[in-house]
């Protein structure tokens, strides 16, 4: 059970949230992220905007655009602004090598696009989610109208599929663009960059949670400083 404060807080996913804002500097384009983690990462450039750090930035998901526009963080979008300085968002599982999986809160296909548009990754996490090898499941966003084509190629694979439901368990949960969420376990995955691929590969996957691009990991430690892991 991971400990937390009674207010919620996790102090280890602070701690990297506000390291990670360290990389953002003046006049940079920003991708932000999704999530617990980047939430820490976003209010703290809010507060070096109100300080006079001067950049904009494009975010991932309705939370992150609630929670930058109430930082007081100038947005853009990747029409005007195709290429970023750097893209920080959170992870679920971070493996020896950096492979990582997200969407634990369906953000992954815009995470995806905004991280591929990023000249820099950086993944901020607490260290519950650094793992010798990938055993999470993996987050799929699938055309409503393909889940059952998607569960059954998942089911071929020897993986098991699990439609996420909403919290009250009376509907799937729907991503920002309409789509539904497949949770696929497959077990320890041996080979990430291979299953990325397989994946991509299967028609009705509007994109996966296996993202094999990250330059580096912020790792916010229990009583310890902040770990960076980078390729
Ligand atoms: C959003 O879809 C996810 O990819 C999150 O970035 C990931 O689940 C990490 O979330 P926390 O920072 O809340 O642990």
């Amino acid at each position: 059970m991971k400990e937390r404060n009674p207010t919620g807080e996790s102090p280890e996913k602070k701690a990297a949230g506000i390291a990670a804002a360290d990389l953002v500097k003046d006049g940079m384009v920003v991708g932000l992220g999704t999530g617990s983690t980047t939430a820490y990462t976003i209010a703290e450039l809010g507060r070096r905007v109100d300080e006079g750090l001067d950049i904009i930035a494009v975010v991932t998901s309705y939370q992150s655009e609630m929670l930058a526009i109430r930082a007081g963080i100038t947005l853009t979008s990747l029409a005007e602004h195709p290429e970023l300085d750097i893209a920080i968002d959170g992870a679920d599982q971070v493996d020896a090598d950096l492979n990582t999986i997200k969407g634990g809160g369906a953000a992954h296909t815009r995470e995806k696009v905004v991280s591929c548009s990023a000249k820099r990754f950086v993944i901020v996490a607490d260290e519950s989610k650094i793992s010798e090898q990938l055993n999470h499941y993996v987050p799929l966003e699938v055309l409503p109208y393909a889940r059952e084509l998607v569960m059954g190629k998942v089911r071929k694979l020897g993986g098991d599929p699990v439609l996420r439901l909403a919290s009250r368990k009376d509907g799937p949960v729907i991503s920002d663009n309409g789509n539904f969420i497949i949770d696929a376990s497959f077990g320890v995955i041996a080979n990430p960059l291979e299953m990325s691929g397989t994946l991509s590969q299967l028609t009705g996957i509007v994109e996966h949670g296996i993202f094999t691009n990250v330059d580096e990991v912020y790792i916010g430690r229990k009583d310890a400083p902040v770990q960076i892991m980078s390729k």
